[in-house]
């Protein structure tokens, strides 16, 4: 059994993925940038809690260290995310699209992404079976977006697309440069979370499927690919 981190573990896709390794026996923390939201998550799944803001470097920091003392870590789930719709729940078009939203997005989704990797690099090297789950989106497939007549095609905004593709990109090039490790990115498909306001067709159950499958990949596993529940996307 291994010992995993889910950063944004306190709602949502993040929660229901630690709820459903805890049920297979897995040791879960769930990072969460709010203690008490965190605290009350931990408790209801029987998670361990680490206080951790991906924008933050001392949080990541502390985590890292804390989890490091506490015995180290095999899985990390980058999971935590943000869309930035409009606050009455509409997603930001391509007019209304500024350098502000940008820059917000990619400090969460990307760049964030990138610091707890490298702050949790050292443990998982430690480990005998490392895993990356990277959670990106069916909206970062440059094909899927450039096909007429999907739903991708027809999503509007630009901001939450551009920063799941660079976790894809971000993806790659970490599973070239760690061969040891198992590290993919994946598509939960449109679910209902605060993400979206809860417009999502899916089920945070069905959603979370292909978090739960790639946390616990073995060590003769992809690396480097992009799945959804039913397999392979391109990219
Ligand atoms: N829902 C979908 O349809 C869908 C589809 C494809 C991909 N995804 C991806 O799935 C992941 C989970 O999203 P979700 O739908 O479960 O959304 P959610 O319910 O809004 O959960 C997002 C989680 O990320 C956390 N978070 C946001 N910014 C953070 C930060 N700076 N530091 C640490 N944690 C932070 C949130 O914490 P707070 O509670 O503190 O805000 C929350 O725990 C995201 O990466 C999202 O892009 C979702």
């Amino acid at each position: 059994m291994t010992t995993t981190l889910i950063t944004g573990g306190n709602k949502g896709l993040g929660f229901e993925t630690a709820r459903r390794l805890i049920a297979a026996g897995h040791s879960v923390y769930i990072g969460s940038r709010d203690p008490e939201r965190g605290r009350r998550a931990a408790d209801q799944l029987g998670a361990r809690l680490v206080t951790l803001d991906v924008t933050d470097e001392e949080s990541v920091a502390a985590a890292a260290k804390n989890i490091e003392a506490d015995g180290g870590l095999d899985v990390l789930v980058n999971n935590a995310g943000i869309e930035g719709r409009t606050p009455d729940g509409r997603v930001v078009d391509a007019a209304a699209t500024t350098a502000d939203l940008m820059r917000t997005l990619f400090e969460t989704n990307a760049v964030g992404l990138v610091r707890v990797t490298h702050a949790f690099l050292p443990l998982l090297q430690h480990s005998p079976a490392p895993v990356v789950v990277n959670v990106s989106s069916g909206l970062a497939s440059l094909s899927h977006v450039t096909t007429p007549g999907t739903p991708t095609y027809a999503f509007p905004g630009i901001a939450y697309p551009a920063s799941k593709a660079a976790v894809n990109m971000i993806t790659v090039q970490y599973a070239k440069a760690f061969p040891a490790m198992r590290i993919n990115a994946v598509e939960p498909g449109y679910t209902a979370t605060d993400l979206n306001h809860h417009t999502g067709t899916q089920t945070v159950a069905e959603g979370a499927q292909i978090i739960v499958r790639m946390a616990q990949v073995g060590a003769d596993g992809p690396t480097g690919g992009y799945f959804g529940a039913d397999g392979p996307l391109p990219w």
